[in-house]
């Protein structure tokens, strides 16, 4: 018994030290997809910045507008940037051979990339961006390594320069390792506020993944209730039908 213990409090002492050693490189999400108001501010930052190089082909704005609880003209007025109508899928008009051209690489379709990456990967992406000279765009990422992507949001979150350091392993190859970020330039938010933006896009996109799943998270409850009321109505029938068995 005294083992099992032990090797349970080492499982708990091993996992803290590796996620408390990791966190800056992969950092949880934490999003709340039943949050409208967060939703709402990651469609707002979606829209401003990322809908020029990646379209959700999956996704209409009416159908955005009606899952964030927004009228028409809310969603027209404060959302739709660009000429599209409200009945449109949430196209752009660079095309992938023209991405490939500008930028190396075209950014691709967003919508269901909460699905294939996971939330807390898309989250860690977007806050481990840093400046790198050796790179044609001048950014690199320690999540997507050499992305093609330029950091959009760098004017938030400000600039980071990455401090690795040169590790030797048991067989002598040596690699590198990150070690720190060091802001050398300050943004307009710190880093509580950028952080919470980007919780809020993540969120969007989550959602936008499987809008579905908010209606699912609105019928939980009520399933749950009926699951628990028929399990009840059962339980009262089987004391009914044993009540002459003896
Ligand atoms: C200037 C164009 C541009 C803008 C604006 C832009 N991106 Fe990108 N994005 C790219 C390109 C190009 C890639 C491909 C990177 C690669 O694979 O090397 C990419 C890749 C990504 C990926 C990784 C996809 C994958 O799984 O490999 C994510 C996630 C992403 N972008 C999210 C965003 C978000 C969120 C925004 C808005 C804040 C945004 N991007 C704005 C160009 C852009």
């Amino acid at each position: 018994m005294k083992k099992i213990v032990l090797m349970a409090l080492g499982l708990v002492a091993a996992t803290a030290a590796w996620s408390a050693g990791d966190s800056f490189v992969n950092e949880k999400a934490h999003n709340n997809i039943r949050s409208k108001d967060s939703l709402r501010r990651g469609a707002q930052t979606y829209m401003n910045y990322c809908l020029g190089c990646h379209s959700m082909d999956f996704q209409r704005y009416n159908r955005v507008a009606k899952d964030l609880e927004l009228t028409e003209d809310e969603m027209m007025e404060s959302l739709v940037l660009t000429d599209a109508k409200f009945v449109d899928k949430m196209e752009i008009s660079m095309t992938k051979e023209q991405g490939d051209a500008w930028f190396g690489k075209a950014g691709p379709d967003l919508t269901v990339i909460a699905k294939a990456r996971g939330v807390d990967w898309l989250f860690s992406y977007l806050v481990n961006f840093y400046q790198d000279e050796n790179q044609a765009n001048g950014w690199n990422n320690l999540t997507l390594p050499n992305a093609a992507m330029p950091h959009i949001l760098w004017e938030m979150q400000g600039i980071q320069k990455a401090h690795f350091e040169e590790v030797t392993d048991e067989d002598g190859n040596s690699h590198k390792e990150f070690k720190s970020f060091e802001k050398v330039v300050e943004g307009r938010m710190n880093d509580t506020e950028y952080r919470d933006m980007v919780r809020d896009l993540v969120n969007f996109l989550d959602y936008s993944s499987e809008p579905a799943k908010l209606i699912r998270m609105d019928y939980a409850p009520w399933v749950l209730l009926f699951v628990s009321f028929f399990t009840f109505l059962a339980y009262l029938l089987k004391v009914n039908y044993f009540r002459d068995v003896h």
